[in-house]
């Protein structure tokens, strides 16, 4: 689907095109109508336009691509810049504009790779009427490219684990920047081997699919001018559990596993496209986490990049084994962020429901931000605390941590894997940890397809932003 722009109101787009207008009836009310001169107008209620809030914005938006592919509308016409929506005002235009190119290509998307059959009629065109000054369209153009990179990290995320083994991950990632300065590095096992990466070993140790180390490094401000921000993201392209398997039911959706990696490729090519200038890095340690006579043994332990050693007390707790190797990794840029994302517990789904990530840091002003621009976004993001009492319940008796709770506790394992991975967060750098497993897959009430969200892309892009 393209978006295409017109200064023409939508009373004059030619007939090709179904009006869709947006209505002060109840919310939800939908009709399809043929006005007496022949054009298809769709009619939307919305309610009071003056209670529409900046979230009900993004889902109304959504939603009018939804009915356009329901009814089988290959063109739609749509005029809603000049918006009527008087809690929008504080947000400003260029936020109005630009939310509405990232979640009308949002909800376009549609994963079709593995459809052999025809895939009859589709929505291909909306066009935006009215007209919109210098400034708009340039916050136009940005949300294009944000919702692109976050579809493009959709498809990554959305291909099943045969068709995404970490080294299809790393060349995604070089597809995800081809043509833009951002770099691509992929270190792989005897270079894991050397830097003495023991946890991101451990865990891909079991696979035929050997682990790899993705670094993607884009010095938009130029290097040595400014520290970085440091993006981590879990990359593991299946997680069976290890040897502690998963259970039927839990483990089909497991190839969602590499949801952190995929969008901070994601971010990674919405920041090069738009050639901010920031220095940014992204890190994904990858592997898959399988059962094999090789996989790492619960009851193993392992001395990790940063020399602590680990008690694996259960193969499923992987994440943040590769997680911590790549936040060791990241000192050597000395950054001033770093960010990790990552499906990390299935305990943070069950803390917030699945409308908003959990964020932890032990940084308050960072946290904050963070969860501003995730309501700014809509990648929605909400506190779990990081104190230090949590830490004493992985202690090891055997090892300097262990990767869970020893007497097997199932309360706080969101907060036990954030505390987990503080161990390993450079204490010179304001870190966060986002636990995207809430967010893995999309809702009904999200109004996007099925599978992957793309989330927190749109978030990380606007963090580099304002950085
Ligand atoms: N990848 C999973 C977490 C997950 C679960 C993500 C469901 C998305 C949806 C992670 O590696 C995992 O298996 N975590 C375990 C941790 C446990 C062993 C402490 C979990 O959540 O059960
Ligand atoms: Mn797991
Ligand atoms: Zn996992």
């Amino acid at each position: 689907m393209k978006l295409t722009t017109t200064n023409q109101p939508l009373a004059e787009q030619p007939k090709k095109y179904c009006r869709l207008v947006v209505t002060e009836e109840r919310a939800g009310t939908h009709r399809l109508v043929e006005t007496s001169n022949g054009h298809l107008e769709y009619r939307l209620g919305v309610g009071k336009y003056k209670d529409v809030t900046p979230r009900q914005f993004r889902t109304l938006l959504r939603t009018i691509v939804q009915a356009g592919k329901g009814h089988q509308v290959e063109h739609l016409a749509i005029e809603l810049s000049r918006s009527p929506f008087p809690q929008l005002e504080p947000l400003g235009d260029a936020w109005v504009v630009r939310t509405m190119a990232e979640n009308l290509l949002l909800a376009a998307y549609e994963f079709t790779t593995y459809k052999s059959k025809g895939k009859g009629k589709a929505l291909k065109e909306v066009r935006i009427c009215g007209g919109m000054n210098a400034a708009e369209q340039r916050a136009f153009k940005t949300g294009e490219t944000v919702a692109t990179a976050m579809n493009h990290a959709r498809d990554i995320v959305n291909t099943p684990a045969c068709d995404m083994t970490p080294t299809q991950l790393a060349a995604a990632a070089k597809t995800a920047v081809k043509g833009t300065k951002a770099t691509v590095k992929v270190l792989g096992l005897p270079e894991i081997k050397k830097l003495k990466m023991g946890a991101l070993m451990a865990v891909g140790q079991g696979s035929l699919h050997q682990p790899k180390f993705i670094v993607i490094e884009y010095f938009g401000a130029g290097k040595g001018k400014g520290k970085p921000v440091v993006l981590a993201g879990k990359g593991i392209t299946y997680d069976t559990g290890g040897l502690n398997v998963k259970p039927t039911g839990a483990m089909h959706e497991m190839h969602m596993d590499m949801g952190g990696g995929g969008a901070v490729i994601g971010a990674m090519e919405a920041i090069a496209k738009l050639r901010l200038k920031k220095n940014v890095v992204a890190l994904i340690p990858t592997a898959e986490n399988a059962v094999s006579d090789r996989s790492m043994h619960a009851g193993d332990i392992i001395t990790t990049m940063s020399g602590q050693t680990v008690e694996v007390m259960h193969t499923d707790a992987e994440g943040r084994l590769v997680l911590a190797d790549a936040l060791t990794y990241a000192e050597r840029y000395e950054p001033k962020v770093v960010l990790d994302v990552a499906t990390l517990t299935g305990a943070a789904l069950v803390a917030l429901g699945q409308h908003t990530s959990a964020v932890m840091s032990k940084d308050e002003k960072l946290q904050q931000q963070l969860i501003a621009l995730g309501e700014e976004s809509g990648d929605l993001l909400w506190p779990l605390p990081l104190w230090d009492e949590y830490k004493q319940h992985i202690k090891s008796s055997r090892a300097d941590i262990a990767n869970i709770s020893p007497n097997f506790s199932k309360f706080g394992g969101a907060i036990e894997g954030g505390t987990f991975l503080s161990f390993f967060a450079t204490k010179k750098a304001q870190w966060a940890h986002i636990d995207i497993a809430p967010r893995m897959t999309s809702i009904p009430s999200d109004k996007l397809a099925k599978g992957a969200t793309g989330e927190p892309v749109r978030l990380l892009v606007r963090f580099i932003e304002q950085f």
